[in-house]
C-alpha cells in the first residue's frame, strides 16, 4: 500500500516519490518532506518542529505556554485565519456569529483503495490503480467539517489533493477562500514558473524569482483564460529541463483560479492553490458539502522534462476518458481560415473533397452554418441556415461520408448575440447584474448556464442537431469571459454548469470526438479535458510563433491534447513551398490537420501538402502516445527542437527560426532512448548513447524564409 502511517506521520509513496506529513498537537499537520523516495521504514520524526531559533515573541505567535514553538514555524499543510499563521490561508470562512476565526482538531483519518468522486468537479479517476488518504478535521464550535483527500497514483508518480469542506451546523457557513491545497516546502531559494499570454500568444514560459515576496498568478476572468494557465512550479534556482528539483501544481478547473508562492521570514516557500477568492463567497447551507478543485502534484529531482512526462502520462491516461482517450485522434480539415463565414455547400464540399485526396479523415464546418450568422448575430439559434446550405446538414455530411471523410461541426453553446431570436425570446437568460450595463465582447453576451432551464435548452437543441446528422466531431467554441456577474457565487456556478452540460453531452454522445477551443487556447486546461480530450491550441497558426506556444503548452499537457493545423498561407509558390514546409512541421508536432482552402493550391503544393499527411499517419502513434522530450527552447535561442519517443521509433524535429548564412555548430543530443539498442538516423545506424551522448549535428540553412525545419525518423533496429 503506497500509504501508511507510522509514529504519527502520514506517508504516501509513489513510484519514485514520499510525501510525508505529520499531526503535531493534535492540531496541525505539518509538512516533512516531499521529495525522492525515502525506504519504506523512514521516521523523520528527528525533523525539528520544536526550533532551535529563538523567536520574539512580539512577531511570532508561540504553539503554547512553553513558548518554544511558533505558528510562524509550522509547515502547514493546511491554514486557517487565526492563531498566528500569517501566511496565505487555506481556508478563509465567516461563520454564524460574523467571526472568521477557524480552530481545526483532528478526528481522524482513513486509507481505502481508489478515489472519491469530487462532482461537480472533473478531476482525474481510478482504475484500480490508485489509493486514497481521507483526513478528517473539524472547527467544533461552528461545526465546520473540512475532509483532506490525497490520492497517490503510484505508477503515475503523481499525487492529487482536494478538500470538502461540510457544514453540520443549523446556521449558513459563508466561504470567503476555499483553497484545494497548501504545501509549505523548505527553503526560500526558489523560482516560480508560470504560463502566460494572450490571445494568439498563450502560454509562454516566464520564471520570476519568489524568495521573500508572494508571487501570484490567476484568472478572474471566470475562464482559465489565455493570460494565464491554472499551473505553476516551484523550481530550485538552478533548475532546468534535465536538472534541478521542480514541484509542479495543475488545478483541474476551468474557471477564475489563482495560485501563489510565497517565501516566508522563517524559511519556508508556501504554494496555495485553488478558486479565486476574488469575486468570491459562497453561502454553504447546514448540511451542503463543498468540493474544491483538484490539484495535481507532480515532483522531479532532475529537471522540468520528468515533471511533464508525469502529467503527460497521467493526463492522457487517468484524466482524458470516452472512446478517444486511447485512439488514434483524426486528421482534419477545417473551413475556417480559408473562408470564415463565406461558404456555400459548393465551396464546403470542394474543400472537403481536396481535403479527402489528400489523405485527411474529418472535415470540419465552422462558424457560420446556422440562423443569420454572417458576422456578429445568431448565437443561440442552433438550426441550420438554408440559404447557405439548402439541402441541410444531414445532405452535406452524407457528402462528406461519401468521400471517405467523418464530417464535424462548430457550436459556441455558451454563448448569446443580443442579435438573436433567443435574446429576443429571453433578454433575461445573459450572465448580467440587474439595472449595469451588459458589457458586450466579440458582439455577444454569456448565457447564465448556471440555470438549469438555460442548461436544457441548450442541450436540447444541440442534442437536435447532433441526432440530425452523421457528426462524429464537435469543435466546442467559447469566444468571451464574464464580466458583470450577479452575486459571488455566479463565476463558481457557472463553472459548475458548464460541467454538468458537458457530462451530459458527452454522455448522450459517447462516441463523439469532441475538441474545445475558446478564442483559440483560451481554456486550455485539465477541467476541460475531462470532457473533450483535445484543444484547440491558439488561433495563431504562424509557425514560428506556434513554436513557443506548443512548448509552452508542453510544460503540463500532452501533444495528444494540442489541436494544431496548417493554417491559412500564402500560396503559389514556384518549387518546394518552404513556409507550408515550416507550418506542417510544427503542426506535426501535435494533433495534425489543415484549416484553409486547399482549392488554391498549386499541384505541386498539393503533393507537398499530402506527403505531409503520409507522414504523419506513419509517425501518428509515435507523435500521439509516444514520450514527448523538448531539446532546445524557442525562450532561449533561434533553434529549436523535440522529440517524440515511443518503444520502436523516435522522431525528432528540429526548426531553425532564423535565417542565417554563418554560425556556429549545432549539436542536439537525443533523449529517451534505449542506450544499447541500434537505431537508423538519417540513414546510418548509430547507438542509442552515440545519439544521446554525442548527438546529432544539425545543418545551419541558409533559405529565403525566415526558418527552416526537418523531420528525421530514428527507428530502433
Ligand atoms: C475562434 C476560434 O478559435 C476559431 O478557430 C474559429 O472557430 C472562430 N472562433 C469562429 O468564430
Amino acid at each position: 500500500m503506497p500509504i501508511w502511517v507510522n509514529d504519527n506521520q502520514f506517508h504516501i509513496e509513489t513510484s519514485r516519490t514520499s510525501y510525508i506529513f505529520s499531526l503535531y498537537k493534535n492540531r496541525y499537520l505539518t509538512h516533512l518532506y516531499w521529495g525522492k523516495k525515502l525506504s519504506s521504514d523512514a521516521n523523520l520524526s528527528y525533523i525539528p518542529t520544536e526550533f532551535i531559533y529563538s523567536r520574539p515573541n512580539a512577531t511570532h505567535v508561540p504553539v503554547d505556554e512553553t513558548n518554544r514553538v511558533f505558528v510562524s514555524d509550522l509547515a502547514m499543510e493546511f491554514s486557517v485565519v487565526g492563531g498566528g499563521d500569517y501566511a496565505t490561508p487555506t481556508l478563509h470562512a465567516r461563520y454564524a456569529d460574523n467571526s472568521t476565526v477557524t480552530e481545526l482538531s483532528f478526528e481522524g483519518y482513513m486509507v481505502y483503495e481508489g478515489k472519491r468522486d469530487i462532482s461537480p468537479m472533473p478531476s482525474t479517476y481510478s482504475e484500480g490503480d490508485a489509493q486514497t488518504l481521507e483526513i478528517y478535521l473539524r472547527d467544533k464550535r461552528s461545526n465546520l467539517k473540512v475532509t483532506l483527500l490525497y490520492t497517490v497514483f503510484c505508477k503515475y508518480d503523481a499525487i492529487c489533493r482536494s478538500i470538502i469542506y461540510k457544514n453540520e451546523s443549523q446556521d449558513d457557513i459563508y466561504l470567503l477562500s476555499a483553497q484545494s491545497a497548501t504545501v509549505d516546502i523548505s527553503g526560500t531559494n526558489y523560482e516560480m514558473l508560470h504560463l502566460c499570454g494572450d490571445w494568439a500568444r498563450e502560454r509562454h514560459i516566464e520564471r520570476i524569482p519568489v524568495n521573500h515576496a508572494r508571487c501570484v498568478i490567476d484568472s478572474k476572468r471566470g475562464m482559465s483564460g489565455h493570460m494565464e494557465n491554472p499551473f505553476i512550479a516551484l523550481l530550485e534556482k538552478n533548475a532546468g529541463e534535465y536538472m534541478g528539483e521542480v514541484f509542479g501544481f495543475s488545478l483541474v478547473y476551468s474557471g477564475s483560479f489563482t495560485a501563489s508562492a510565497e517565501g516566508t521570514s522563517c524559511g519556508k516557500t508556501r504554494v496555495t492553490m485553488g478558486i479565486n477568492d476574488f469575486n468570491f463567497e459562497w453561502r454553504l447551507a447546514s448540511g451542503e458539502e463543498f468540493m474544491t478543485p483538484e490539484v495535481v502534484m507532480a515532483y522531479s529531482p532532475c529537471g522540468l522534462s520528468r515533471m511533464s512526462g508525469i502529467y503527460h502520462r497521467l493526463y492522457r491516461d487517468k484524466l482524458c476518458r470516452g472512446r478517444y482517450r486511447g485512439a488514434l485522434r483524426p486528421m482534419l480539415i477545417n473551413n475556417w481560415e480559408g473562408t470564415t463565414f463565406d461558404f456555400d455547400e459548393k465551396k464546403l464540399i470542394d474543400i472537403a473533397r481536396e481535403g479527402a485526396d489528400l489523405g485527411l479523415e474529418l472535415f470540419v464546418l465552422d462558424d457560420g452554418w446556422f440562423a443569420k450568422r454572417n458576422g456578429a448575430c445568431s448565437l443561440g439559434d442552433w438550426y441550420v441556415n438554408t440559404d447557405k446550405l439548402p439541402r441541410g446538414l444531414e445532405y452535406l455530411a452524407k457528402e462528406v461520408n461519401a468521400l471517405g471523410m467523418k464530417f464535424g461541426l462548430w457550436f459556441e453553446p455558451e454563448m448569446i448575440s443580443p442579435d438573436s431570436d433567443l435574446y429576443r425570446a429571453h433578454p433575461d437568460w445573459c450572465v448580467h447584474a440587474k439595472g449595469r450595463r451588459r458589457t458586450e465582447n466579440r458582439s455577444q453576451l454569456v448565457l447564465d448556464i448556471s440555470r438549469e432551464e438555460v442548461r436544457e435548452y441548450i442541450l436540447d437543441t444541440i442534442t437536435k442537431v447532433l441526432q440530425s446528422a452523421n457528426i462524429e466531431y464537435v469543435k466546442w467554441d467559447c469566444n468571451r469571459t464574464l464580466t458583470e456577474t450577479s452575486s459571488m457565487e455566479q463565476p463558481h456556478r457557472y463553472v459548475i454548469g458548464l460541467y454538468k452540460m458537458l457530462d451530459t453531452l458527452t454522455t448522450r454522445f459517447p462516441d463523439i470526438l469532441f475538441e474545445s477551443c475558446a478564442g483559440g487556447g483560451g481554456r486550455f486546461d485539465p477541467g476541460i479535458l475531462c470532457y473533450m480530450p483535445q484543444t484547440w491550441t491558439s488561433d495563431n497558426t504562424d509557425p514560428i510563433a506556434r513554436l513557443a506556444i506548443q512548448y509552452g503548452t508542453s510544460i503540463v499537457y500532452p501533444p495528444i491534447t494540442m489541436g494544431s493545423h496548417v493554417g491559412s498561407i500564402a500560396v503559389g509558390m514556384a518549387g518546394e513551398n518552404q513556409f507550408l514546409n515550416t507550418c506542417a512541421m510544427a503542426a506535426m508536432s501535435g494533433n495534425f490537420g489543415y484549416e484553409l482552402d486547399l482549392n488554391l493550391f498549386s499541384e505541386a503544393e498539393k503533393a507537398q501538402a499530402k506527403s505531409y499527411v503520409d507522414l504523419y499517419r506513419k509517425i501518428r502513434p509515435t507523435i500521439q502516445y509516444g514520450e514527448f522530450y523538448r531539446l532546445e527552447s524557442p525562450f532561449e535561442g533561434d533553434n529549436v527542437s523535440w522529440m517524440f519517443v515511443d518503444s520502436d521509433r523516435a522522431v525528432l524535429f528540429t526548426f531553425q527560426t532564423k535565417k542565417m548564412i554563418n554560425g556556429e555548430e549545432r549539436r542536439v543530443k537525443l533523449r529517451g532512448l534505449d542506450e544499447n539498442a541500434l537505431y537508423e538516423y538519417n540513414g546510418e545506424r548509430r547507438t542509442g548513447a552515440e545519439l544521446m551522448l554525442a548527438g546529432v549535428g544539425i545543418a545551419l540553412e541558409r533559405y529565403e524564409y525566415a526558418s527552416r525545419c526537418r523531420v528525421y525518423e530514428v527507428i530502433k533496429k
